[in-house]
């Protein structure tokens, strides 16, 4: 297996997780919607932007760290929620919430999680988003709320693009079930998969630890049909804003008209995503959605750009066309899936370095110097 320090990029990262994580589990982290043109144009579209780097402006000292939501953070990037980090490692959430501490940004807690909010609300002082998920039980959001407020998270991420779960073809072809269950092709895959085997087989059950301690989670697919409120609109979305009464982001806007119905209803940041490309595929790329909701938005709320982020480069093409931060799972998973917490924070040590170079190389020496100018469009 590659060392982690040999790793110098996330796709590397990616590689590395491949290698350890088993079959099953890495496709779930990696794949996405139907032909997955979604989730590769996410990455790919940062291609049609250059940056129009700017010289001789002194850039001996270099200073990444941005506001977001009043909270100053140490990099232009945070940690996007994902459910049930156990799967990919033993680690889980504990790992990431140390790794994003680390490098001084927030991290956003999935509903999912396996690891129950009081727990990672403990384990560091680093700022915290809770995700929700909209259920069809309001007693259960009320509580949840009131549970994440009372452990000092932030901001609450609701995110709006899973209604339903998206059709991610790689899963039911592995016969991937959460918690993963062995046929005989499981069981040759994790033949292949030997050190994620035994932490899979030795360590505790996979649960959303949220939801109920005792109960074994449940698929992905299975409890979104139990639970998710797929009718849940925009009324339900200022029910939700009134009971946080609290800094709040959306999750999964690509329009400009919804971004701004969001901002009148309250919402105080906008998460540009579509979900890595895992719920409709042929939905626009993030950065390819940022420059026209910046426009419509302009400084009414702040606006994040989630979605195929893999270099120090995307990041900063983001901010110059609009965005206050980017958000990203993909590379802090793979790097959880493939070495815990050193890898995890591999990939978060990775980006963060990968920003001071790359501000370096544009002549910007804090974020509050980049606009527009920097980018131009192939
Ligand atoms: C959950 O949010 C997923 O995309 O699998």
């Amino acid at each position: 297996m590659a060392r982690l320090k040999d790793c110098l990029n996330i796709e590397d990262l990616r590689q590395a997780a491949s290698r350890r994580a088993h079959k099953m589990v890495f496709d779930y982290i990696d794949g996405g919607a139907d032909d997955e043109r979604t989730l590769v144009n996410n990455s790919r579209a940062f291609d049609r932007y250059d940056l129009a780097f700017k010289v001789l402006t002194g850039v001996d000292h270099i200073d990444p760290s941005i506001t977001l939501l009043g909270e100053r953070l140490d990099v232009p990037f945070l940690c996007s929620p994902a459910a049930g980090n156990r799967l990919f490692h033993t680690e889980g959430e504990r790992a990431v919430a140390k790794a994003a501490a680390d490098v001084g940004t927030i991290y956003a807690l999935s509903t999912l999680s396996s690891v129950s909010l009081e727990e990672i609300a403990e384990l560091t002082d680093g700022p915290k988003w809770f995700q929700l998920y909209v259920w069809k039980d309001r007693a259960l959001v009320k509580e949840m709320l009131d549970r994440a407020r009372a452990a000092g998270y932030t901001a609450l991420v609701l995110t709006v693009d899973f209604p339903i779960t998206g059709n991610r073809e790689r899963d039911p072809r592995n016969g991937f079930t959460i918690p993963p269950t062995y046929g005989v092709r499981q069981a040759i895959d994790a033949v292949r998969a030997p050190f994620w085997t035994r932490d899979f087989l030795l360590g505790p059950p996979i649960r959303y630890a949220n939801l109920s301690g005792d109960t074994p989670a449940v698929s992905l697919n299975q409890f979104v049909a139990e639970q998710l409120h797929a009718g849940f609109d925009w009324k339900d979305a200022e029910w939700l804003l009134g009971e946080w009464n609290g800094n709040a982001v959306i999750k999964g806007v690509v329009r400009p008209d919804d971004a701004r119905r969001a901002v009148e209803l309250g919402f105080d940041a906008i998460s540009i995503s579509n979900h890595g490309g895992r719920q409709l595929d042929h939905s626009p790329a993030p950065i390819d959605a940022l420059p026209a909701i910046a426009d419509e938005i302009g400084s009414d709320a702040e606006l994040i750009l989630d979605g195929g982020v893999r270099r120090g480069t995307d990041i900063l093409k983001a901010l110059a066309l609009g965005a206050r931060a980017v958000s990203f799972a993909r590379p802090y998973l793979y790097g959880l899936a493939a070495g815990g917490y050193a890898g995890a924070s591999r990939a978060l040590q990775i980006m963060a370095d990968a920003v001071r170079r790359d501000m370096a190389l544009m002549g910007i020496r804090s974020v509050s110097e980049i606009d527009a100018s920097f980018v131009r469009t192939r």
